[in-house]
């Protein structure tokens, strides 16, 4: 009896460590490589104009286009949000938190218990969701808060993220006043504390110039860990999720790669162009941003000096090297 007792217990203690480990394996198999930032495929506005897309460097200040917002556009541009937010008076948090009265109220705060990243904890310390703090968050929200949760690639169109806060601000018990029209002189002011505001890294990011010129191929190289889950470097190594990036600098973008399968959104926006220095660093910085619908589902890297790196070490894997700017003269 007691026996049959041992042989049963010992059945179902067998069966919960194959379920462990087949758990851990599957785990792994779902997450093959750590990337550095989460990389989904919930893409920024689909109708963002491929052609001038603006320099990721500075926002433009939001508000003169928040005097001009509409709720209803902005309530309809969120429809990208509701995969992971709720926006009604008491609904419950999902994948990211209830985003009722969020205007104005404490950035990773209370929002019924939600469990907010560190990242995001510790850049918000202190602050609230300020208008224009929602509109660095909704550009770019990794750019906000390196390592935050929220994998959304970020929304590159100025006139959405107005709307969207306008229809933000329409959810709560208190609306905010938004501004009304600004004054030209008031212009330059804000365009000044936009960027050199608690929510962009440097006042007025280098240009990728002067970066290149001091650049450290080893370390670009060390740089490119992220990228191998999905591209190799190497003359004549084979396209994986992406191209094989071998003689990239220069080239035509999204052509050849031996027969990769570049989607349409990257094909549009490289019609015609190379990968010249600035294009890689626009592209690295935020690929979504550079071409809204490409499949690199990558975050972007938001250090200038990481990306400096990474574009020198592409340029040496080439059989024709470019060569590199050389460090100006004094002037910025
Ligand atoms: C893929 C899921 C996902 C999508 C899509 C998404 N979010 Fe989020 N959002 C999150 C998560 C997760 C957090 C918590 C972030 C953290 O803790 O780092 C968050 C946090 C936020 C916060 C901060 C809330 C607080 O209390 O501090 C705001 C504001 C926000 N999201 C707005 C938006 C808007 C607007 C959109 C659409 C334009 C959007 N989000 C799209 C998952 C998402
Ligand atoms: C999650 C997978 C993934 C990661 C991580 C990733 N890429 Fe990509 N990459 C792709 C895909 C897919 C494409 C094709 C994009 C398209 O067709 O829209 C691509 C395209 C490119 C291209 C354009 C190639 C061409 O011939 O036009 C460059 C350059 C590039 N990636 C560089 C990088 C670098 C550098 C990193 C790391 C900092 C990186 N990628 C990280 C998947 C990835």
């Amino acid at each position: 009896m007691s026996f049959e007792m041992n042989k049963i217990a010992g059945a179902i203690l067998a069966a919960m460590i194959v379920a462990f480990v087949s758990g851990i394996i599957a785990s792994n198999l779902v997450n093959p490589t750590p990337l550095k930032k989460n990389a989904y495929e919930v893409a920024a506005a689909p109708e963002a104009t491929s052609a001038n897309q603006q320099a990721p460097a500075g926002l433009q200040p939001i508000e003169p286009l928040l005097a001009s917002a509409s709720v209803q556009s902005g309530e309809s541009h969120t429809s990208v949000c509701k995969a992971c937010h709720t926006f009604n008076k008491g609904e419950p948090n999902k994948i990211g938190p209830n985003l009722y009265g969020i205007v104005g109220a404490p950035i990773a705060e209370d929002r019924n218990g939600f469990a907010f990243s560190d990242a995001l904890k510790a850049k918000g310390k202190g602050q609230k969701w300020t208008v224009d703090n929602l509109n660095d968050w909704i550009d770019d929200p990794q750019h906000f808060a390196s390592g935050t949760k929220m994998t959304f690639a970020g929304d590159p169109k100025a006139k959405d993220r107005a709307d969207i806060i306008a229809y933000l601000n329409s959810l709560s018990d208190h609306p905010q006043p938004l501004p009304t029209a600004v004054p030209e002189s008031a212009k330059p002011a804000a365009a000044a504390s936009a960027s050199g505001g608690q929510s962009n890294a440097s006042p007025s990011p280098p240009s990728i110039d002067k970066l290149l010129a001091s650049a450290n191929v080893d370390t670009g190289k060390a740089h490119t860990a992220v990228c191998q889950a999905c591209h190799t470097f190497n003359k004549g190594g084979p396209n994986k999720i992406g191209p094989n990036l071998y003689g990239v600098v220069g080239s035509a973008i999204a052509e050849g790669r031996n027969g990769f399968a570049f989607s349409d959104a990257l094909k549009a926006k490289g019609k015609g162009q190379t990968w010249t220095f600035e294009n890689l660093d626009e592209w690295l910085t935020n690929p979504q941003h550079f071409a809204s619908g490409t499949k690199m589902t990558f975050a972007g890297d938001a250090k200038a000096q990481d990306r400096a790196d990474i574009i020198a070490y592409l340029n040496s894997l080439s059989d024709h090297p470019q060569p590199l700017p050389k460090a100006q003269p004094s002037s910025k």
